[in-house]
């Protein structure tokens, strides 16, 4: 891009997590330092397909950098590219992303700034291939996005999964009892690991070690009978037994990720009881996950994408997402992370550095 960037739309897609204000706080910042106007889209790509923008400015930012949530709302289910319309009582799909390029244009946007997982980011390189100027920065509590080590969102959900595991250990203490804690994650399991060890469970169970419940049930029993008589199994959603699959929630047929992972914890906690003989109890910890304050390094990582995405912007660096990797921040191609995850590698130093404490996975 040659001509100076006098306009940005920004929007927040995709399932809420705590940091989006403070990448919006950032991007405003920035934005303005750089003489550079600020749009705000309401509700992610629903907004800006029924066309609404609201002005971000200094003022109107300020106070919302330690708010979770979003200030601008958000959808995880809303696409232009298949928009659902009922016609004599059938329902079909529209592509009514050409509307969205003439709402771009008749507002006199330069460029637009993405903040979402891997759906978002997926959409945003559908209008970035279509010539819109797209730069997008990688948000998801489920850390799944690929091409960047870390999400804004992450850090924090985990931080209130450790929380809960430490409440969560006295009152299993006191009633000898194995207690399942259900975290989310879709088939990754970055927050069930990184919970999991922070909160001290004794065994975690992931996406990408399929488990086998007998061995995991005598692994707990012999824990009971040379020194613990409680135990905490942190289970993520997408965890799935060897040979078996996934635990559906619901299906959102207009999404355009379809499938609501859900309910594996009671199923855990059932099967545990009937395999062990003791006492079990499941908790799924769900939304909490997403709510609440970012913590400090939510709010810095959301600052530091957000400075990026408007440097990006800048120097008409488009089709590209910002990415955390080694403490630095640089930029990816879109591409990168659209549509696409990163998951849980079980050969990592990590994971074998938790085995040899005696994390048990579910699996040996
Ligand atoms: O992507 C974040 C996430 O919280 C997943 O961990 C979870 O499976 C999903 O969103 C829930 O989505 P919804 O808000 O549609 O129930």
């Amino acid at each position: 891009m040659t001509q100076k960037v006098k306009k940005i739309a920004l929007l927040t897609g995709g399932g809420d997590c705590p940091g989006l204000n403070s990448a919006i706080r950032a991007v405003v910042q920035t934005a303005v330092a750089n003489h550079i106007q600020v749009v705000g889209i309401p509700d992610g790509f629903k907004g800006l397909l029924e066309n609404k923008f609201v002005a971000l400015d200094l003022d109107n930012t300020t106070g919302i950098f330690s708010k979770g949530g979003t200030i601008l709302g958000s959808s995880n289910i809303d696409t232009p590219f298949r928009v659902p319309v009922v016609k004599g009582g059938k329902k079909s799909y529209e592509d009514r992303s050409d509307e969205v390029i003439e709402h771009l244009k008749a507002e006199r946007i330069d460029a637009l700034i993405v903040v979402g997982g891997d759906g978002t980011q997926s959409i945003a390189h559908g209008f970035a291939q279509r010539g819109v100027n797209v730069v997008g920065i990688p948000k998801t509590i489920d850390n799944d996005l690929n091409g960047t080590e870390f999400t804004i969102g992450f850090f924090t959900a985990v931080g209130t999964a450790v929380e809960a595991l430490d409440k969560l250990h006295t009152t299993a203490e006191s009633h000898h009892r194995i207690m399942v804690v259900e975290v989310m994650g879709r088939n990754a399991g970055w927050i069930a690991l990184f919970a999991g060890l922070g909160g001290d469970a004794d065994a975690i169970l992931i996406p990408e070690i399929p488990f086998d419940l007998p061995k995991l049930a005598a692994h707990l029993n012999d824990l009971y009978h040379a020194r613990k008589r409680y135990s905490i199994v942190v289970v993520a959603e997408g965890a799935k037994p060897v040979g078996g699959d996934v635990t559906v929630a619901r299906i959102i047929e207009d999404s355009p990720e379809k499938v609501r992972l859900g309910g594996i914890g009671h199923r855990v906690a059932e099967q545990l009881e009937k395999l062990t003989g003791r006492d079990c109890r499941a908790i799924v910890l769900g939304y909490l996950l997403r709510g609440g304050t970012p913590d400090g390094f939510d709010r810095i990582l959301a600052s530091r994408l957000g400075v990026a995405a408007v440097k990006a912007v800048v120097e008409g660096k488009f089709d590209t997402m910002t990415a955390y990797k080694n403490d630095s921040v640089e930029l990816v191609p879109l591409e990168t992370g659209a549509g696409k995850n990163r998951f849980v590698n079980p050969d990592v130093p990590f994971l074998k550095e938790a085995r040899a404490r005696g994390t048990h996975f579910g699996d040996l």
